[in-house]
């Protein structure tokens, strides 16, 4: 469903999600403070002498032991540098501590020393900042050693990891605001990343950010010891940077006249309200520089050959069709690209030089992703091209034109990433490969030795849904929630270990279509971007959800003293039932609902009647009694309100108390394969596809597969048959499909899919025997799928065999 969809690729992702039917929704149970077991430390020393509680450090250190006792910062203790680098930081750390807790302390040169007067040193903070080993890595230049005793605090390092430890002393100091003294936990932290690329990508293309936020974005990458910063500046929706020799690409490029309004895309609604904004080079700069005091490099996306309207739109002429081109007010991949003729290499060059003077890092990013071939194939000028390079094809011919900007740009001393598409038709010598699509692209990339940045999209994706999109913002579609995302591996188990060498990090993606404010932006990146900054930076064996649950409670207060509008999530404890009923059991079900809100201090306001929580609802105190008649749904409604008053979006768990289907009687003929109806037509819901007049086709077919029907007008299929079940149980169903399904089971819709391509689950229980299965499907353009699976209770999901069906 390209036209659809904001990024058709994106479309294609294999993400599981969850349905209402016996879904896990909210937050596994968190551990009792005291049950959390630190990285590194004996659980001796972690209960020993100490009353504070486990530090809530994200990500969580490579080493950290605890000590006994704790460090006590007040009035009395000073700051002491051993050079300018310690003492920069030393400044951060006295400037934070007058804003948060009107602590001023004094700050001295040198080693804690006794000062006149004394008969020891007072109690000190102490930043020694180390020089770079000639011959360290990339990674030991980010290492840092934090030990704090009863005495005072050490902590040093080169001075990016003198940085990182810099955050990590931040988060150990209490989030509240307080004049009092500031208790800290003795304990000695020696840290260093496990990936040197650690980044976050931010797409100001389709809506754009001041800078201000831009430089809030990246001060909260630092504060989670991320250090590189994607800026995808161009696209087919705005040209964002200033190019002096090229005026009208910010003149014209950076303007549109309108942005289709929600996804409706067919027929197209534009908002009427015109969009733009870029900036300047005096503002990249600020940026670059506010970046680099952070320790943070930024990298910039100038988009090729694809994603490149806004840019056709001034320029014409580095189409290959005449145009004119208007800049697009519509989400998704568009057929007019740069054309590979003379003039636009000399563009681009001219354009490339002007960013490389702006951004001292050593890579440039050159987009290459999701660029339809259609114009180049009916074009002389790229058809010229293809026979005087001797090339196959267009994809070698996007492979000539990556090759030809890398050729440009390492001659002026930087080398290129590109998204996984640059593997198409040839890898450019030394490009460094985004991938995107999944893993393959990142494997098959590391596999011919090339460095990787694993970004795919079903973990890094921060423009899907962080929950089931009926409690979330308006976003793509998808669902990638925390856990997933912290659940990620970026060295795929494919690669051996020299292969796992080249990958170099992760990343978070930001695509921006339906993120029109800064809150927006926000909300969609907290707090998974922390567990992203967990997944880079802390050692795999050490990592685990639970624990790092209970550390994010501690990083909330933080992130709300920032205002940072980051995504509540549902308490825990929040989960959907789907309770069977047993031989002689009542016919009421009571569940009881335990919660955790998961901010600390947040109130939760609950429901039980099926309404909208609101402040007036009761507040939550304890188990919550939900009483659910048979073969009916009750649900518990929440919302969880901050101690800043702000509130999280409504979550609900849903409590099927159910009876078993009975079974229908069984086929006196049993003709293999379901019976399907061919529609054609132009569909926008499946209650049309169902209503649908006459198939215009129908048979009998023993597979899913959608080949013998495929066709270019737009078309549906509705399934029927029956299935036998082997014994009475909960059975689970996973529909598959692109653009709409739907699945009944005797009559009762069990999954309702209105995503793209994605896999949806519903769970039914069934008496042993036969039951009436219907599958409703429809095609509205682009990609097209049908996968159903299912699995009796226990068992693994299995494609439904159409052939073991009966009609
Ligand atoms: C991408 O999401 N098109 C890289």
């Amino acid at each position: 469903m390209k036209d659809a969809l904001a990024k058709m690729g994106r479309s294609k992702l294999r993400v599981a999600m969850l349905s209402l039917v016996g879904a896990a929704i909210g937050l596994a149970p968190l551990a009792h403070a005291d049950e959390v077991p630190l990285a590194g430390a004996s659980k001796v020393a972690a209960n020993a002498g100490t009353a504070l509680a486990a530090p809530e450090l994200v990500p969580l250190p490579a080493k950290l032991l605890r000590g006994e006792g704790e460090f006590v910062l007040d009035a009395t203790t000073t700051l002491y540098a051993n050079n300018a680098e310690a003492r920069a930081i030393a400044q951060l750390l006295r400037d934070e501590l007058i804003a948060t807790q009107a602590l001023a302390l004094p700050l001295r040169s040198g080693a804690p020393r006794a000062h006149k007067g004394e008969a020891e040193p007072s109690r000190y903070v102490q930043l020694v900042a180390e020089p770079v080993a000639a011959h360290a890595d990339a990674r030991s230049k980010e290492r840092y050693t934090l030990e704090i005793t009863a005495r005072g605090i050490r902590l040093s390092g080169p001075p990016a990891g003198l940085f990182y430890g810099y955050q990590s002393l931040r988060q150990l100091l209490p989030a509240a605001r307080s004049a009092q003294a500031l208790r800290l936990p003795a304990l000695s932290i020696e840290d260093q990343p496990r990936f040197v690329y650690r980044g976050m990508h931010l797409d100001v293309g389709r809506h754009m950010y001041p800078v201000a936020f831009i430089k809030r974005y990246v001060d909260l990458m630092a504060q989670y010891k991320l250090n590189t910063f994607h800026w995808h500046l161009t696209e087919d929706q705005g040209w964002r940077i200033e190019i002096k020799r090229y005026p009208k690409l910010t003149k014209i490029g950076a303007q549109r006249k309108e942005t289709v309004l929600g996804r409706n895309i067919d027929p197209y609604v534009g908002d009427g309200k015109p969009y733009g904004g870029f900036y300047t080079q005096d503002e990249v700069r600020e940026v670059v520089a506010y970046a680099k005091a952070r320790h943070i490099m930024v990298i910039p996306e100038i988009e090729m050959p694809g994603h490149s309207l806004a840019a056709l739109a001034a320029y014409p002429e580095l189409a290959c069709t005449p145009g004119p081109f208007e800049v697009g007010s519509n989400w998704g991949v568009y057929d007019d690209i740069y054309c590979p003729k003379e003039e636009t290499f000399k563009f681009l060059e001219n354009v490339l030089d002007e960013v490389v003077a702006l951004f001292p890092a050593p890579y440039l990013h050159i987009g290459g992703d999701e660029a339809p071939k259609t114009r180049w194939q009916s074009s002389e000028v790229a058809q010229a091209v293809i026979r005087r390079e001797g090339l196959t094809d267009e994809h070698e011919l996007q492979s000539y034109f990556i090759q030809r900007m890398e050729k440009f740009l390492h001659s002026r001393g930087k080398r290129i990433i590109g998204w996984d598409e640059i593997l198409e038709g040839g890898l450019a010598p030394d490009a460094t490969v985004m991938s995107w699509r999944g893993e393959a692209g990142g494997i098959a990339a590391a596999r011919q030795g090339h460095d990787v940045i694993m970004t795919p999209t079903q973990c890094c994706y921060f423009d899907y849904g962080q929950g089931p999109a009926r409690h979330e913002q308006w976003n793509l579609g998808g669902e990638l929630s925390l856990d997933k995302v912290y659940g990620y591996d970026p060295v795929p188990k494919e690669l051996d270990a020299a292969q796992a060498r080249h990958v170099l990090g992760v990343q978070g993606n930001v695509w921006t279509e339906y993120l029109k404010t800064e809150a927006m932006v926000e909300y969609m990146v907290f707090p998974r971007m922390l567990a992203l900054a967990e997944v880079a930076w802390t050692p795999q064996g050490d990592r685990d959800f639970a624990d790092f649950q209970q550390r994010l409670r501690g990083q909330f207060p933080r992130l709300d003293r920032e205002q940072v509008g980051y995504r509540i999530p549902a308490p825990a404890g929040l989960k959907d039932v789907m309770q069977v009923q047993g031989q002689g059991a009542p016919d009421e079900f009571v569940q009881v609902f335990e919660l955790t809100a998961s901010v600390p201090g947040a109130t939760i306001r609950y429901t039980v009647d099926g309404s909208e929580p609101s402040d007036a609802s009761p507040a939550y105190e304890g188990p919550i009694e939900l009483r659910v008649p048979l073969d009916q749904v009750r649900s518990v409604r929440t919302v969880t309100v901050l101690g800043n008053g702000r509130r999280s979006g409504v979550h609900s768990a849903q409590v099927q108390y159910r009876s078993y289907r009975a079974a229908v009687a069984p086929p006196t003929r049993k003709s293999a394969g379901l019976s399907y109806r061919l529609y054609e037509g132009q569909f926008s819901t499946l209650d049309e596809l169902e209503a649908a007049a006459a198939p215009v086709e129908q048979g009998v077919a023993t597979s899913l597969d959608l080949a013998p029907y495929a066709r270019q007008s737009r078309y549906g299929l509705q399934y029927e048959g029956l299935i036998e079940v082997p014994a009475d149980g909960v059975y689970r169903f996973a529909l598959q499909g692109d653009d709409r399904s739907a699945l009944y089971v005797d009559g009762e819709r069990v999954i309702r899919n209105d995503s793209y391509d994605q896999t949806l689950e519903g769970s039914l229980p069934l008496r042993r025997g036969w039951h009436r299965l219907r599958l409703a499907w429809y095609q509205r353009g682009g990609g097209q799928s049908l996968r159903l699976r299912w699995a009796a209770p226990g068992q693994a999901l299995q494609d439904l065999d159409a052939k073991g069906a009966v009609h």
